[in-house]
């Protein structure tokens, strides 16, 4: 049986709040928002509860998880070290959408990290997880609260779909702000490296981290993994899906010519469009993201489209893929191209 609680996202009821902590601290699994999207919590120090939550999530146990505190202070005994990029970071966008990767503590169980020498800490902002954080007392792992393989879950409708019957708890605050995960920064090399563009953008980064140089990793399979869970299978929608990116003019042209083919061919197509796109079909679905020049607006919106051309059992997917990867375009292509798996039309005169 899985409880559902809603509460107000700004400001949770207190008594809630209490019920899940203590859920938590007795090893029970709680699924709650955060500003990026839906984490499934476990204490983190606890390593039988954290293999029922892989269980759970049916996540091979080669993922590590990110720990999640309310501030730096309560990282301080997961980790051995706070290099100062880390200290400069976590300053600057604490609580907020970005991951710290540090070289790990003995105090965090290996089931964690998948046995890494370096945790993942997040401190998030959303006050329903600083909240449940702060009544709690404990580290929280928290991956994002969805079954392997399938979108993070930016509503709680997306945990219910996925895990119900499979979690103690869902904690209902309404859609998580920003739509798409935080950005994992590993810090235990000699310079900081980017393993997972997010919510905090890599210009914001850049000019915090000043002398730190950024390494940008590419998210290609042919290459050594530099994160275990980053792989391109996370994300998919069940219909195979096809990015196209390019100027928006020939993105439109071949949206046309491919949703025509696949129709043609007697498949149900879904269109993932931005504002504007003058692209139809005639017997499929069609969401609009949002702005193109508006990044922040179609994250919020990407995962939840993608559910729902799931829902209504399109045969496959073709999507207006962002070009600009300034601000939250990054994450958003990033997301787009995992999602696609590969498929990824360059579309130009
Ligand atoms: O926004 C988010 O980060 C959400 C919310 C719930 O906080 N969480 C999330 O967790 O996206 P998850 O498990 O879906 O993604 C965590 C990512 C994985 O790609 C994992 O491989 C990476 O962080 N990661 C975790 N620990 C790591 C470590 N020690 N070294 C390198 N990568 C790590
Ligand atoms: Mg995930």
């Amino acid at each position: 049986m899985t409880v559902v609680l809603a509460v107000d996202a700004q400001r949770p009821d207190a008594s809630t709040i209490a019920r899940a902590a203590a859920c938590l601290r007795m090893g029970g699994l709680v699924a709650f928002p955060t500003e990026t999207v839906y984490g499934l919590g476990v204490y983190a120090l606890d390593p039988v509860a954290v293999r029922k939550l892989f269980e759970a999530k049916a996540r091979p146990a080669d993922d590590p998880l990110i720990v999640h505190v309310p501030s730096l202070a309560e990282a301080r005994e997961l980790v051995t070290d706070v290099p100062s990029a880390a200290a400069v970071l976590a300053a600057r966008f604490w609580p907020g959408p970005l991951t710290l990767v540090l070289p790990k503590s003995r105090v965090v169980p290996d089931d964690v990290t998948a046995g890494l020498p370096s945790v993942a800490i997040r401190v998030p902002s959303h006050p329903v997880a600083q909240a449940l954080l702060r009544a709690s007392g404990v580290p929280i792992a928290a991956p994002s609260a969805n079954l392997f393989s399938r979108p993070s879950p930016t509503r709680a409708a997306h945990v219910v779909a996925d895990l119900d019957g499979r979690i103690d708890m869902i904690i209902d605050g309404g859609p998580t702000p920003m739509g798409v995960e935080s950005t994992v920064v590993d810090l235990t090399g000699p310079s900081p490296r980017i393993l997972r563009p997010g919510g905090v953008s890599l210009e914001d980064l850049a000019t915090v981290l000043g002398a730190h140089p950024l390494t940008e990793t590419r998210f290609d399979t042919s290459g050594p993994m530099p994160s275990p869970g980053l792989l391109d299978r996370h994300y998919s929608p069940r219909a195979p899906l096809t990015v196209y990116e390019g100027d928006a003019v020939h993105v439109i042209g071949a949206l046309r010519a491919a949703a025509a083919a696949a129709e043609l061919d007697g498949r149900r197509v879904g269109l993932l469009l931005m504002d504007g796109d003058r692209v139809s079909t005639a017997k499929g679905e069609v969401r609009v993201l949002g702005p193109l020049g508006n990044p922040e607006a179609v994250a919020a919106n990407l995962y939840a489209a993608l559910r729902e051309l799931d829902a209504a059992g399109v045969d496959v997917i073709l999507a207006h893929g962002v070009a600009d990867t300034r601000g939250l375009g990054a994450a958003l292509r990033d997301r787009l191209r995992r999602a696609a798996a590969g498929r990824v039309v360059q579309c130009s005169a």
